[in-house]
């Protein structure tokens, strides 16, 4: 019989502390290059309404990329099917922050989830609300059921003073018409964006939606209100599991076989469909920009738990 979860996440927290000084803590921001890297924190949420954690699971993190997800959400109830236009949805096989493929594409990125993608997406949103970064915040707020989210200005501003290559994705873009913005405003929102702050445990809430076909799990005894449209749901559950973790999403399918986002501050969140939500967080990157201790405690739970397996 598989023991409790608790324990099993107890087991998962002592083997993964091995690997500390595997991975580099990113620095082409130079504000997360700050943040100490011997840290990792675990949060399960349940669709039956049971959560556990272990470690730093409430320490709040940077959820950089991990941020994409929801934007990318947000545009898609937006446009529906529209949203392709302006953005694919394959695989690129090429790092998150890779140029080449727009100049042979058309300005058109290969998923939502690279940055160019994003960055897209920040744009369709910077058309349609005055303040992106609240729009977020309120999306997040509600997921998360925790009124006290905000982004982190040092963060921002480090990422803004440094985001040459984004910004000249964005220029590439608009002179091949897929952009509406000024570039300078859409990076703004998306420096505010990547720079957004959850712990483990509040990222997992937050998403547990896209384990529950769209529905947002209600804290408080009301019923669970739809959030997304299960088909659009199962849809984000195909993106993330076919591009969410960019170059390396072959390897994370084959290690882990779920649904996951990963970010460069060292989070992952993970979806197991009809089951519940894993958030982990750990600051050390392999080459790819992945956590490398949060992809092995990936890797451990669903070979202990058996989620995901067909
Ligand atoms: O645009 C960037 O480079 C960062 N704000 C986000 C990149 C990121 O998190 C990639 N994920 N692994």
């Amino acid at each position: 019989m598989t023991p409790p979860l608790p324990a099993l996440l107890d087991q998962i927290h002592t083997e993964a502390q091995a690997l500390y000084g595997k991975g580099r803590v990113a620095d082409y921001i130079p504000a997360l290059g700050e943040v100490p890297p011997r840290q990792f924190g675990m949060a399960v949420a349940l669709v039956s309404g049971e959560s556990h954690t272990v470690g730093d699971a409430q320490v709040p993190f940077s959820l950089q990329s991990i941020t994409k997800l929801f934007t990318f959400v947000i545009a898609l109830k937006l446009m529906g099917e529209g949203l392709w236009q302006r953005v694919g949805r394959e695989p690129s096989g090429a790092a998150f922050n890779s140029i080449v493929q727009l100049e042979t594409e058309n300005g058109i990125p290969r998923n939502p989830f690279i940055n160019a993608g994003a960055l897209v997406i920040t744009d369709i949103l910077t058309s349609r609300y005055a303040h992106l970064d609240y729009a977020l915040l309120g999306a997040l707020r509600r997921l998360a059921d925790e009124p006290n989210l905000h982004w982190n200005p040092r963060v921002a501003k480090s990422e803004r003073d440094t985001a040459h290559r984004n910004m000249a994705m964005a220029y590439f873009m608009k002179s091949h018409g897929n952009f509406q913005n000024a570039p300078e405003l859409v990076l703004d929102n998306y420096c505010r964006q990547c720079a957004t702050e959850m712990n483990c445990q509040q990222l997992a809430q937050a998403t547990l939606f896209l384990a529950n076909g769209g529905r947002d799990l209600a804290m408080d005894g009301q019923p669970d209100e739809l959030f997304l449209g299960a088909d659009d749901t199962r849809r984000v559950n195909a993106l993330l599991l076919t591009c969410g973790a960019y170059d390396a999403a072959g390897d994370f399918a084959y290690r882990i076989g779920l649904p996951v986002k990963t970010g460069v501050g060292g989070g992952i969140v993970a979806v197991v469909p009809g089951v519940g939500t894993v958030a982990v967080w750990s600051p050390e990157l392999d080459a790819k920009g992945n956590s490398v201790l949060g992809a092995f405690a990936l890797e451990r739970l669903v070979a202990l738990t058996g989620w995901g397996h067909t």
